[in-house]
């Protein structure tokens, strides 16, 4: 992925590449409060307009009228496998092979010890040092569970770790802190090439950029759908058990649903065919339902032209950031092709100046110790809100306003 990227260098620029927008009419689908620049839709993605409809009436007629019936009359026996292909089409997966539930950390236990059980005599799990805590922490506990051995690298380093003993590899397709976006295609094949099995987190890349799991062979992935897939606080996860694998891999999680006749209650158990064997208990339906309702708004949208918006997005801000801020570090990849859909900023003071941000309208996200992470959703983000908001981070810094004691407190969830 190279697609060239137009520099926008003033607010007239700005509004120009506003009026030429060919996604600027996906905006009208979401509900995002009007003077807010949301820049935090890689954290939690904004609300569709069509999930609180959707979802009042599970509640009001599905839950509330048919009742229990609803499992077969109105699929929520299904959803899933539904809402799993609708991912699917969005990461590259043809039919059958993406089973939406769960959060993201139990979607990488499963398919973490599914990988390394595929490769019995290999006693290596290799990850990134950097990778998001809980794909750290769950390959600890993995390489304990199974007497494995845990290697940090960084994703571009990984031929100097592979050798014989490994197992799997698991890594994120984008560095959650810096917005670095890994050569997939490159890091998969040097992994296969080592005769080891290869797993991706795509929190930071679903629907953010185009993914071809299929192409890329990967041995399995997984991703929340929370952030750039607009699916809601808590929205359920997925997994990626590509076919060719689905018949030998062995899920350590076996839940009743994931049983190939799940009302025969059987005593013990016997995986269903296909990707429903990745089904683990009950689903919830609701969230489900507003991830489904969510998805309407990928609808008609080329994820190529979305990934070219967000790369002018991502670039108008770092070319703001050199022309205008000193003192302020841009640790994402200047590379296009080497960037996700945020821009990490290395700021003194970074946590203040977010809060003065949000204080602002501007809302993008601190991650410790020195970084504002500013994320962007092309589907309803204008190129004059994020000049304007740079305007606005120029403002904060220049002003010192970010002194303020008010903004030094802080919150649980930062
Ligand atoms: C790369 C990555 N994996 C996983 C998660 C979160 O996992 P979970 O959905 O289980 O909270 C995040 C959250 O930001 C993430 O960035």
């Amino acid at each position: 992925m190279s697609e060239p990227v137009v520099a926008i260098r003033s607010r007239v620029e700005a509004a120009q590449a506003d009026d030429a927008d060919p996604l600027a009419y996906l905006r009208a689908r979401f509900a995002v409060p009007d003077g807010l620049v949301y820049l935090d839709g890689n954290s939690l993605g904004a609300l569709p307009v069509g999930v609180g409809s959707t979802v009042a009436d599970s509640v009001a007629r599905e839950w509330g009228e048919d009742l229990i019936g609803s499992w077969n009359v109105n699929g929520w026996w299904t959803l899933p496998t539904r809402v799993g292909d609708r991912i699917g089409a969005l990461v590259g997966a043809a039919p059958g092979q993406v089973l939406c539930g769960d959060s993201t950390t139990v979607q990488l236990f499963q398919a973490m010890v599914a990988l390394a059980r595929l490769k019995p005599h290999r006693r290596v799990i290799v990850t990134d040092g950097a990778n998001f805590p809980t794909d750290q922490y769950v390959a600890e506990s993995v390489a304990r569970l199974l007497g494995l051995e845990l290697v940090r690298v960084r994703p571009d380093e990984v031929a100097s770790v592979l050798d014989a003993r490994t197992a799997l590899v698991s890594f994120s397709a984008v560095d959650y802190r810096t917005g670095e976006l890994w050569d997939l295609e490159n890091i998969t094949s040097t992994v296969h090439g080592a005769g080891a099995l290869m797993l991706w987190d795509l929190a930071h890349a679903a629907g953010a950029l185009p993914v071809d799991l299929d192409r890329l062979g990967a041995d399995a992935a997984v991703g929340c759908s929370y952030k750039y897939l607009n699916g809601g606080p808590g929205a359920p996860a997925w997994i990626y058990l590509p076919a060719r694998l689905q018949e030998v891999a062995d899920l350590p999680l076996t839940g009743w649903q994931g049983h190939v006749t799940p009302f025969e209650l059987d005593p013990t158990y016997s995986p269903a065919p296909g990707v429903e064997r990745a089904r683990i208990g009950t689903p919830p339906v609701l969230s489900m339902r507003a991830l489904d309702a969510s998805l309407d708004v990928f609808d008609g949208v080329a994820l190529t032209e979305l990934r070219a918006k967000s790369l002018r997005l991502s670039g108008l801000v770092i070319d703001y950031v050199d022309e205008h801020l000193s003192g302020v570090e841009v640790v994402t990849p200047r590379d296009p092709s080497r960037r996700g859909s945020q821009v990490s900023l290395r700021v003194a003071s970074a946590y203040e100046v977010t809060q003065a941000l949000i204080a602002r309208g501007v809302v993008g996200d601190f991650r410790a110790p020195d970084l504002v992470r500013l994320g962007f959703t092309p589907l309803y983000l204008s190129f004059v809100q994020v000049w304007d908001a740079m305007e606005t981070v120029s403002s904060v810094l220049a002003t010192g306003e970010w002194r303020d004691p008010r903004f030094a407190v802080r919150a649980a969830v930062t």
